[in-house]
Order: structure tokens, then sequence, then C-alpha cells
């Protein structure tokens, strides 16, 4: 690797790298990527031994504090967060005002936002306390937020959260629970929506995480941060791909032209069309938790008892592009948000909703890097160069 700050220094050199492909602009021990041998380790834990061993809030955890919690760290950890799920009632209102029909990752991130302006005493980013509170408070309350945002969008009451219940089950009973009647959360949609949060937990330096980087560099603060992450997952290029492989299996659906042609529309580049869930900057060889989420797509949905046209569509798709050469030599593969949606669907979550759930559970990974960031004493405002290709001097008309 080069030390490119002190590169240009001395000799005035700029590269130009555009969408970042080659530029490294940071040191990190959290998360290793191997795109072409797709493997994916957190704190050197494959992802596929923390799918099936680990549950959350442990492995938030081990992104933030970089090793396995104890028994009695982790038990700690999970009751602080409990203890902080309640939100400030000014804020709670919040909700009430903004549209209806806002989508929940502006809601999202408006309240995410506005954290910073209830918990003055979680700000200093130069202060550990104040730090371990920012991570508590957002890890508490982003749930509960995300449950607020939907239940505003389909005109019911928010629920307050019950605390004797576990972090995903709280959730759960938050979003789908009424004040009607209680609410019983079905284990099976638990433990897979666990599994789903768990494999987006973290992600390298994805455009979402080095937001987060970028604006912490300016030592703002944790909240600040978070809220500007969600903005940048809410992309249709990101975190929205799982929105917009719904919205995709759901149009190949009503149009009745069939996979294949379907498939030819994308390899002719017709007006731009892709083929969402498809393709990683990282990966080129297959993604390992789109392996893990495949599974878990025929485990719900059997267990549900929902049969579900989109997950078929969604298979043939896979299998037709897997086998045709337009995909194989750019080594275009499954991502981890290509069965997502489908899983989500299953288990009555709207198509809005699918980046928020992707947004709850990159928060660890956002607060571990962060911390990172800001714990790191070689750490710069990031401020990216730039060619100018504008107008040379002119003069300016006199009038
Ligand atoms: N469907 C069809 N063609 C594609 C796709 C796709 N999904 N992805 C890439 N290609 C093609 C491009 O047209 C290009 O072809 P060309 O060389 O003939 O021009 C080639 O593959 C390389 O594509 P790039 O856009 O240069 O690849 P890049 O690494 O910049 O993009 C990205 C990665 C954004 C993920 C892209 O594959 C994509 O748009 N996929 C669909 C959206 C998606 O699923 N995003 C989720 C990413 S994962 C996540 O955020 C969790």
């Amino acid at each position: 690797s080069l030390d490119i700050s002190s590169l240009t220094r001395q000799t005035g050199l700029i590269t130009l790298d555009s969408g970042f492909v080659n530029t490294a602009a940071t040191r990190s021990a959290i998360t290793f990527i191997d795109g072409d041998k797709g493997i994916l380790r957190y704190r050197g834990y494959p992802i596929e031994q923390i799918a099936q061993n680990s549950n959350f809030l442990e492995t938030a955890w081990l992104l933030i504090y970089g090793a396995l919690p104890s028994a009695s760290e982790l038990g700690a950890f999970d009751q602080r967060i409990r203890r902080h799920t309640l939100l400030h009632e000014d804020l709670r209102r919040l909700f009430d005002v903004l549209p209806y029909n806002a989508h929940p990752m502006s809601v999202l991130s408006s309240g995410t936002s506005a954290l910073a302006a209830y918990y003055q005493d979680a700000l200093d980013p130069n202060d550990p306390i104040q730090v371990e509170l920012a991570t508590v408070h957002l890890l508490a309350k982003l749930p509960v937020m995300a449950a607020y945002a939907y239940k505003k969008s389909i005109g019911q009451a928010f629920l307050y959260p019950d605390n004797s219940l576990g972090y995903v089950d709280n959730f759960l009973r938050l979003i789908f629970g009424t004040l009607a009647e209680p609410y019983e959360v079905n284990p099976v949609v638990s433990k897979a929506l666990e599994r789903l949060l768990m494999l987006h937990e973290d992600h390298e330096q994805n455009a979402s995480t080095s937001t987060v980087r970028l604006v912490g560099s300016t030592e703002a603060n944790l909240f600040a941060s978070v809220s500007a992450g969600i903005n940048a997952l809410s992309g249709p290029l990101h975190g929205g791909a799982n929105e917009a492989v719904l919205k995709m299996l759901g149009e190949i659906k009503a149009s009745g032209e069939g996979v294949e042609k379907f498939v030819e529309r994308v390899k002719n580049k017709e007006q731009g069309v892709r083929l969402m869930g498809f393709g990683h900057r990282v990966y080129k060889n297959y993604d390992p938790r789109a392996t893990l989420v495949k599974e878990s797509a025929d485990e719900v949905l059997a267990a549900l008892g929902v049969k579900d046209d989109l997950l078929d569509i969604a298979k043939e798709l896979e299998h037709i592009a897997l086998n045709d050469d337009y995909f194989r030599e750019r080594k275009l593969y499954p991502n981890v948000d290509f069965y997502t949606g489908v899983i989500y669907k299953a288990m009555g979550f709207p198509t809005s909703m699918f980046t928020v759930l992707f947004a709850i559970g990159r928060l660890p990974g956002w607060v571990a890097h962060w911390r990172e960031m800001n714990e790191d004493p070689t750490t710069k405002i990031g401020r990216p160069q730039q060619l100018y290709i504008g107008s040379p001097e002119r003069n300016f008309p006199k009038r």
C-alpha cells in the first residue's frame, strides 16, 4: 500500500478514483472481506459461524468492542439497552407531525437526527462516557423509531416498548402489535429476523459506513453521523436495493412478459434496466450472505405456510442469470438483498419498511466504525481532492 498523503505533499500528484474503487480511506480492524473468495468475517469470525451461533446484540458488542462479551457483560449490555428504549415524549410526538405518507427512511433519519436535540448529554465525541451513552441510546431507540414510522404510515397508535421482551421480539411487537389485543411473537419470524439483522450488521467501508465515518471525521456527534448514514443507505444502489428487488419481481409478474424476456431487456441495457439484487462492488464470486439468506427464505416461507409467486420468479431469475454469459463475464451474482425482500414480505412487512430493517441491522457497524475512527489518533477530517475541469479565470461583466 502507498501513503498517498505524503506522496501528494512531495509531488503535488493527485489520483482520480471515481467511486473510490481503489482508494483505502482508512485502516480498520473490524470486518474482513475477500470478494474473490466470497469471505466475510467480523473481527475474524466467519459470518457463517456468527449466523449459526450468535445473536444480534452479542454480534453488536463484538463489532463495537472488538471481542466476544462474557455472559455478564452481554447481560448488562442487554439490560442497559432495554432501559433506554423509551423516547422523550416530545420526540415521540415528532412522529405525529410528519406526513403519514412520508417514506419511513426519511422519518427514521429525521428521528435519529433529532436524538441530538433531546439527548444533549451524549454529544461529545471526546468524552467516552457520552459516546457510550449515545451508543446505547441509538441501539435502544432506532427500532422504536422505525416502528413509529410504520405505525404512523398505517394510522395506528404507537405502542410503548415492552422491556420484558428481547431486542427483536420487542421490535416485532411494536410493529405488529396493537392496543386492542395482546401480541404473540411468532418464534420462527423472530429467529429469522434476528438472523437477517445479524447478516447486515457490518460490511466494512460501504457507502453508508463511509458516510458515517466522513461526517464523524468532522467531530460531529454520533447521532448526526448515523442519521447521515441512514440517508446514504436509502439510495436504490445501496440499502434501497431490497425494496427495488421486490418492485422488480412484482413488475415482472404483472407484465406477464416472463423472466427470460426481462433478462433480455437487462442484457440490452434497455433504459438502464438492471437486475436489482445482483452484482456487488466487492463480491465478484458470490456474496456469502446471499447463500445464508436464501436458506432462510425457504425455511420462513415453509414455516409460515406462505406460497409466494415472487419467490419462484426470484429463483428462476437467479437460475437464468447464473447460466448466462452476460452475468458470468461481469461476475454478477445475487447479493444479500436478492432474497431478503421476499422474506420480509412473508413476515408481513410492507415494501417501504425493507430498507428500514437494513438500517436497524447496520447500526452496530456504523457505531463500531464511528468509534474506531474517533479513537484513532491518526484520523484527519475527510476531505477528498478534485480535478478542476471548469472555466479558466475570466472577467465578470462590468455593470
Ligand atoms: N444488472 C445488470 N447489469 C449489471 C448489474 C446488474 N445488477 N450490475 C452491474 N452490471 C453491469 C454494468 O452494466 C456493467 O456492464 P458494462 O461493463 O457492460 O458497462 C458491469 O456490470 C459493471 O457494473 P458497474 O456498475 O461498473 O459495477 P459497480 O461495482 O460500480 O456496481 C452495484 C455495483 C452498484 C451493486 C451494481 O452491481 C448494481 O447496480 N446492482 C444492482 C443494485 C443492487 O443490487 N445494489 C445492492 C448492492 S449490495 C448492498 O448495498 C447491500
